[in-house]
C-alpha cells in the first residue's frame, strides 16, 4: 500500500475516535436512594406547581394509580417511543439519579446512563429552566411515592432505533444555550418569556417542525398539527376576527375560555386544567403578556367588544342569505346552543363564527369536536357539548363548508380525508380505556 492509503486510513481512524468521543457520554453513578425529609416542604410545594407548568404528568402518567410511571405511547410514522418511569423508584424511576444527573436529563437531554434521549421529551425548551427552579422539580420527583412499572419497549424501525444518532439531530437542531432574559422589557414580559420558552413549552406544540421533526425557528408559533389537535397561530398569522390581547389571554390561560376565542379542549384543555392550574396569577399574567407581544404588529384597530358584535351580525347575515343543506343541518343541530346575541357572546357556547376551531386554517378541531362532543373535563368544567358522530361524512362536509361561508374564509381542503382519518381515531379511543382521543 502506498504512504497515502496508510494516511488516509490513519485520518479515517482519528475521525472516528474523535466522533466516538464527541457522541459519548459518560454514565454518572448511581446514588444512594434520596430521602424524603431532606427537602424542605417548601422547595416540594413549589416544584409541584413547576411540575404543572411542565406537563410531566400528562406525558408521564397513564392513569391515576400509577403516577409518573412513564408508558405513555408517542407513535410516529417510524414506529411508537414510549415515556419513561421517572417516579422515584429505584430500578424502574430515577430514584438512584443524583441531581446532577436529573440536570444533565433536563438540560441537555442525556439520561443518567449516558444515552442520548429523543426529543419528543422537550429538554430543547427545559433547558432553559434556571438552576433554583430544577433544585425545587427534583425536590418534587424525589419525594413521589416509588411505583414499580416498566415501560413498554420502544419499537422505532432502523435506523430511529439507534439513540446515538440522536447527537447528530442536536449537533444540527439543538442550541444547548439557556434563554437569556430581554433588558429592553418588562419584569413581567421577561417572566413570560421565561415560562413559554422553558417550562410550558409552549412553542413545542404550537411552532411546525420541519421532516426532521426540529421546531422550524422563523415559523415560531405559527401553528401545527400535534396528535391530532391543532395547536392554532399565535403569531401575526392568527385567523381570529378579534385579535388575542393580553385581557383575553389571561382569561383563557386561567379559565380555559375566552368570549372572543371560545374554550380549550384537547390538548390545550390539559395545558390549562393540568398543567397551569396551580400556577399564580402573576405567572398567568406573564404569560399573556409575552404571548400577547408574538403578535405585537397586528393588534385590534378598534375594541374587542365591537369586533365581535359587527363579526357575529356580518355572519348571521350571511347566513340567512342561505338555504343550503349546510345551513339547514346548522340550524337544527347547533344554533340552538350556539345562538349568541352579538353584543354578549358567550365562550361556554362559542360563538362559532369568533370561534378558532372554525377560523383556524386546518379544520382538525371543529371536526374532533363535532365529531367527538366535548366531556366534562375539557372546555369550560362541567359543560358538555353532546357529540355528533351519527352525521354522516356528506354532512359534516357541508356543515364545515358552511361554517366557513359563514365567516367569510376560504373552504378547507380534504375534508373527506380529514373525517375518515378522525374517526377511526374516536373509534380506536372508545376501545381502549388508555386512549387520549376525546379527553
Ligand atoms: C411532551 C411529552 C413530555 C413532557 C411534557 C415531559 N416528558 Fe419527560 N420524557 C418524555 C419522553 C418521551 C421521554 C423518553 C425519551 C427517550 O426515551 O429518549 C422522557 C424522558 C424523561 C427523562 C429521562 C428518564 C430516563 O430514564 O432516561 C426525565 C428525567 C424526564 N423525562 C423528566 C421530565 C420532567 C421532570 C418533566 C416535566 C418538567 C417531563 N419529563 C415532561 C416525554 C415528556
Ligand atoms: C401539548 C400541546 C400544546 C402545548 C404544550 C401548548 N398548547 Fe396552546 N393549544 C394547543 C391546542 C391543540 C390548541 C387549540 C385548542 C382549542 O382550539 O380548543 C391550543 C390553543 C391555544 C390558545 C388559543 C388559541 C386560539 O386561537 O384559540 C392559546 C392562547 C394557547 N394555546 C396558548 C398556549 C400557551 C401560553 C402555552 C404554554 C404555556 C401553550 N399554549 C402550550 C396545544 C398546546
Ligand atoms: C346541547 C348544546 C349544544 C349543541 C346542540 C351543540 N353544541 Fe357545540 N358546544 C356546546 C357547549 C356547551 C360547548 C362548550 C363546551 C365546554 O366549554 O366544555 C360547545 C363547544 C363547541 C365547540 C368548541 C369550541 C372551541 O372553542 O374549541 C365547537 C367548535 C362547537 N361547539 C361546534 C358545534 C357544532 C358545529 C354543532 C352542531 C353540529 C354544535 N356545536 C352543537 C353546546 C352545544
Amino acid at each position: 500500500m502506498s504512504k497515502g492509503w496508510y494516511l488516509a486510513i490513519a485520518l479515517l481512524v482519528i475521525l472516528a475516535v474523535v466522533l466516538a468521543l464527541a457522541v459519548w457520554q459518560p454514565s454518572i453513578p448511581a446514588a444512594d436512594l434520596a430521602k424524603r425529609h431532606s427537602f424542605s416542604p417548601e422547595l416540594v410545594e413549589r416544584g409541584k406547581v413547576l411540575a404543572g407548568i411542565g406537563n410531566c404528568e400528562t406525558c408521564h402518567t397513564i392513569t391515576a394509580d400509577k403516577p409518573y410511571a412513564g408508558g405513555v405511547e408517542f407513535p410516529s410514522p417510524f414506529g411508537s417511543l414510549y415515556s419513561t418511569n421517572i417516579s422515584p423508584h429505584p430500578e424502574d424511576g430515577i430514584g438512584r439519579w443524583p441531581r446532577e444527573a436529573f440536570v444533565r436529563a433536563m438540560r441537555e437531554g442525556v439520561s443518567r446512563e449516558g444515552a442520548h434521549l429523543y426529543p419528543a421529551f422537550p429538554y430543547t425548551h427545559y433547558k432553559n429552566i434556571t438552576d433554583e427552579d430544577l433544585d425545587a422539580l427534583y425536590a418534587y420527583f424525589m419525594t413521589r411515592e416509588p411505583v414499580a412499572h416498566t415501560p413498554p419497549s420502544n419499537n422505532l424501525s432502523f435506523p430511529f432505533n439507534l439513540r446515538f444518532l440522536q447527537w447528530g439531530w442536536k449537533l444540527l437542531f439543538f442550541d444547548p444555550d439557556p434563554w437569556q432574559p430581554d433588558p429592553g422589557r418588562s419584569e413581567q414580559w421577561n417572566r413570560g418569556a421565561y415560562l413559554a420558552k422553558g417550562l410550558g413549552h409552549c412553542s413545542a406544540c404550537h411552532t411546525p417542525r420541519n421532516f426532521m421533526q426540529a421546531e422550524k425557528k422563523n415559523r415560531a408559533y405559527a401553528g401545527a398539527l400535534v396528535d391530532n389537535w391543532y395547536a392554532t397561530a399565535l403569531d401575526e398569522s392568527q385567523p381570529v376576527p378579534v385579535h388575542w390581547d393580553t385581557d383575553s389571554l389571561y382569561q383563557y390561560l386561567r379559565s380555559g375560555t375566552s368570549n372572543y376565542h371560545g374554550v380549550a379542549v384537547g390538548s390545550m384543555g390539559e395545558v390549562v386544567h393540568r398543567g397551569l392550574r396551580q400556577a399564580p396569577d402573576s405567572d398567568i399574567r406573564a404569560l399573556a403578556s409575552y404571548m400577547e407581544s408574538l403578535s405585537a404588529d397586528r393588534r385590534n384597530t378598534g375594541n374587542p367588544r365591537q369586533l365581535a358584535a359587527e363579526t357575529i351580525t356580518a355572519a348571521q347575515q350571511r347566513a340567512h342569505s342561505e338555504h343550503g343543506a349546510g345551513e339547514a343541518l346548522y340550524v337544527s343541530a347547533c344554533a340552538s346552543c350556539h345562538y349568541n346575541d352579538p353584543q354578549h357572546p358567550l365562550a361556554a357556547r362559542a360563538e362559532l363564527s369568533l370561534n378558532s376551531a372554525v377560523t383556524a386554517d386546518d379544520p382538525t378541531n371543529l371536526l374532533r369536536v363535532v365529531i367527538e362532543g366535548v366531556g366534562t373535563g375539557a372546555g369550560t368544567p362541567i359543560l358538555v357539548m353532546p357529540g355528533f358522530s351519527t352525521l354522516s361524512d356528506e354532512n359534516l362536509v357541508e356543515l364545515a363548508d358552511f361554517l366557513r361561508r359563514r365567516s367569510n374564509l376560504p373552504p378547507w381542503k380534504n375534508l373527506q380525508q380529514r373525517i375518515g382519518e378522525l374517526r377511526e381515531l374516536h373509534r380506536q379511543s372508545q376501545h381502549s380505556a388508555t386512549g387520549k382521543a376525546g379527553e
